[in-house]
């Protein structure tokens, strides 16, 4: 078995909570305070994959992340949320196709090549996957898998890279940071593992977090660790951050804006306080009754399948406030006030 080395510091089990993290520009801290700037602004996104049929997963999705906001994605199963973040991340299967444009500072991340993506991944950019066990190597020990990227992207001496691996994994809650440094992924639990990937996604201090379902598989103590963790990215370093969740409650507590999904188009998004106090699209609306506190009522049907979408309004066969145009014209998403939203009952 591959061991870390000796660190008393870890040994000892003990950390102090003085922050090592490196320094941030200044400036575009203080341009932060006054006016965030924009982060991440995505564009008319459109997603196909290519196999015995072309199937569109993605249209129209335009939505952008200002520097240390929290945008939400939220929608039933299979609606687009992951294809979504992995499009961002440049990571999509080579048959798919891609329209429009995804931008981060300003620069278009579709027009880069693999080595440009790479300096991006991780320090700038850096993703929890949906599937944890997929995403850590099963064949090095946790540490290693935390050390390795402050030593790449940051060339950081090996003495702090174990300091700034164990302290990621204390604030994940891991009391037995030391011991866990040695860890294989196999060895632990399903929910160890997610945070172990939580450390390692954090540990760069990215100015965009992309977290997919990130409080799956976690007990209530450990959903309560990873928010103050999220909050304190955003608080303290800064972080814009896109969370996909299932989890509304999880979403509410964090979540400046939400962007709600259906069928692989937004269908409503809107300010976190806004849409949980006044959810305008029938979607939205039947999402927030479906929870336990507002009586647990279930929207009726499913989500169509991407490959046989209906014509019109694609919420339309379930949508109890369809008129007859929403059955033949698809609406477009529009702006009202603070919001947009795509139905035809609002202007
Ligand atoms: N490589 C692929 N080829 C064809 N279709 C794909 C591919 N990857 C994903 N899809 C389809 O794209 C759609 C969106 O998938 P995605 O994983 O983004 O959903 P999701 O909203 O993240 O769902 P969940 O909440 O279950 O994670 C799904 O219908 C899925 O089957
Ligand atoms: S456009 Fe029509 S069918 Fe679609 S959500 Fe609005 S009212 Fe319902
Ligand atoms: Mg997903």
């Amino acid at each position: 078995m591959k061991t870390l080395p000796r660190n008393t510091l870890l040994e000892k089990n003990t950390l102090p909570e003085r922050n090592i993290l490196p320094e941030r520009n200044t400036l575009l801290e203080k341009n932060t305070l006054l006016e965030r700037n924009t982060l991440l602004e995505v564009r008319d996104l459109e997603i196909s994959f290519q196999g015995i049929e072309t199937v569109t997963v993605l249209s129209g999705i335009s939505f952008s992340i200002k520097e240390s906001e929290t945008l939400a994605l939220v929608g039933e199963t299979g609606c687009g949320k992951s294809i979504v973040a992995h499009a961002i991340m440049n990571l999509l299967p080579p048959e798919s196709r891609v329209k429009g444009n995804i931008e981060f500072r300003g620069k278009s991340l579709s027009g880069m090549n693999e080595k440009e993506m790479a300096k991006i991944r991780g320090r700038e950019i850096a993703i929890i996957f949906q599937n944890p066990s997929l995403a850590l190597n099963p064949v090095y020990p946790i540490g290693h898998q935390l050390v390795e990227p402050l030593y790449v992207h940051q060339k950081e001496k090996k003495k702090t890279a174990l300091f700034r691996a164990a302290l990621a994994l204390k604030r994940m809650g891991f009391v037995n940071f030391s011991e866990c440094m040695n860890y294989y992924p196999s060895w632990c639990s399903g929910g160890m593992n997610q945070r172990f990937l939580i450390a390692a996604s954090t540990i760069l201090n990215p100015a965009l977090l992309i977290a997919d379902e990130p409080s799956k598989g976690l007990d209530k103590k450990c959903i309560t660790e990873l928010e103050a963790e999220l909050k304190n990215l955003k608080m303290e370093r800064k972080s814009a951050l896109l969370l996909i969740s299932h989890d509304l409650g999880f979403v509410q507590r964090l979540a400046d804006r939400i962007a709600v999904m259906y069928a692989g188009e937004i269908i409503e998004l809107a300010n976190s306080s806004s849409l949980f106090e006044n959810p305008l699209h029938p979607y939205t609306r039947g999402l927030l009754n479906s929870l336990p506190e507002k009586g647990f009522i279930p929207i009726p049907g499913f989500s169509p399948p991407l490959n046989s979408l209906p014509s019109g309004c694609r919420f339309h066969p379930r949508c109890p406030l369809r008129e007859k145009r929403c059955i033949r014209v698809h609406p477009e998403i529009k702006e009202t006030g603070e919001r947009a939203v795509r139905c035809f009952l609002y202007p």
